[in-house]
């Protein structure tokens, strides 16, 4: 069930859970290569001590919302998932899907995000906290969209600093500034709540696709990207007006992801799993109650990950971006696998060849408002946020790097 906890956006994280974080932060890779504690989420992840598997009968036709988003060109060859996802034991309504996502489709996604919506001047970004971000009117190879800033057009664009900050180009953007955007309700960092002007459309075709394969409404969006020594500290996601469940899709380099609840009075349901042995008892903290609930999932490029129920509000965060774990078909995005032929439009993108060989993109979708009921809604997420409760509703997600 979905616990309605104190939604205080400025309250730090237990400092149990903080230094649980801290100490997987340091961890050598090779100490979460071997680890039993870490849930593997690969597309042979099993049911065992941590997850149990269930069948999601909402991915039944995802063959067909796959085909949608591919224009029909997703190969008969192409592997189209099982209905069989993951609950973390430790942690109900934190649902792992393996490998939901086709190569074929991860690549679109990319394309999506990266090129056309990212070059639309309606979805900021955090380089627009400090930048006048240009944009290049469509050009005739464009096809009546914006330039993406992968185009060798936009290398030379004035990236001008709204106050005394560093100097930047287009493609220093893009290798090293450029940390999140916003689709759907842009997240206002500053004021930490979603604006009350009506926000631009969520993309279609990625709304289509999350709500064809999840049960939740894709409202509003940041879209993370990670660089190499980049993480995302703990916190929790609580700006929505709605419990509605949150979905975390992961393109690119592997990653840590913690997830923790700390029991007590704001978590007073038990499970059936309280006492197994994914518990963690820290002794010495100041929390008052000591007792944790954590998980540690290894994400991968076409993983998503369900936080629903009591997990929906559960602390989190990524210690740490898995290096050179991007995998093969991937790494030469935004270029063509294969060198591309001359005049072709991935021929234009060989200037990046392999940008995405360090990256991990992180598309996080979250419902803002309860109003419309969805259907087949199977993790019990209820819509009990007052009215009163949400005005100005702040977060204390700390994405900007
Ligand atoms: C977020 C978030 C997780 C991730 O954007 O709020 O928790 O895997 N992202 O990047
Ligand atoms: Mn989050």
């Amino acid at each position: 069930m979905s616990e309605r906890i104190d939604l205080d956006a400025h309250g730090k994280a237990p400092d149990a859970i903080k230094a649980w974080y801290k100490r997987w932060q340091r961890k050598q890779s090779s100490a979460f290569n071997a680890s039993p504690s870490v849930i593997g989420c690969a597309s042979n992840l099993e049911e065992d001590h941590l997850v149990r598997a269930v069948i999601e009968p909402r991915l039944s036709d995802i063959g067909k919302v796959f085909g949608d988003f591919m224009d029909g060109h997703l190969g008969a060859g192409d592997h189209v998932p099982t209905q069989r996802v993951f609950e973390v034991k430790s942690l109900p309504g934190l649902f792992i899907y393996p490998n939901i996502l086709p190569e074929p489709l991860q690549l679109r996604l990319l394309d999506k995000l990266l090129h056309r919506d990212l070059s639309d001047p309606q979805h900021q970004t955090n380089v627009h906290l400090h930048y006048d971000v240009p944009y290049g009117a469509p050009r005739p190879h464009t096809q009546g969209k914006y330039i993406s800033f992968f185009d060798p057009v936009a290398r030379t664009f004035p990236v001008k600093p709204k106050t005394s900050h560093t100097a930047l180009n287009v493609p220093k953007m893009l290798d090293k500034k450029l940390r999140w955007m916003t689709l759907g309700g842009q997240y206002d960092w500053t004021a930490k709540a979603y604006p009350a002007s009506p926000p631009p459309p969520f993309p279609e075709d990625v709304k289509n696709l999350v709500e064809g394969i999840f049960p939740m409404k894709a409202e509003a969006a940041i879209v993370n990207i990670y660089s190499p020594g980049d993480k995302l500290s703990v916190h929790r996601d609580v700006s929505e007006a709605c419990a509605q469940p949150l979905v975390s899709i992961s393109l690119g380099c592997e990653a840590i992801f913690l997830v923790a609840l700390e029991d007590g009075p704001a978590y007073s349901t038990s499970t059936a799993d309280a006492g197994s042995a994914v518990t963690t008892s820290i002794k010495g903290d100041n929390s008052g109650h000591g007792k944790l609930r954590t998980a540690v999932i290894r994400l991968r490029s076409g993983d998503a990950v369900l936080m629903s129920g009591e997990a929906r509000y559960a602390w989190h965060g990524v210690p740490r971006v898995v290096a050179n774990t991007c995998p093969d078909f991937m790494r030469s995005w935004p270029a063509a696998a294969a060198r591309a032929s001359v005049g072709t439009v991935e021929e234009r993108y060989e200037g990046y060849r392999g940008w995405m060989a360090v990256k991990r993109v992180n598309l996080n979708v979250r419902q803002m408002f309860a109003d419309v009921a969805v259907e087949g809604e199977g993790s019990g997420a209820d819509d009990d946020v007052s009215a009163a409760g949400k005005g100005g509703e702040a977060t204390s997600t700390e994405n900007i790097a």
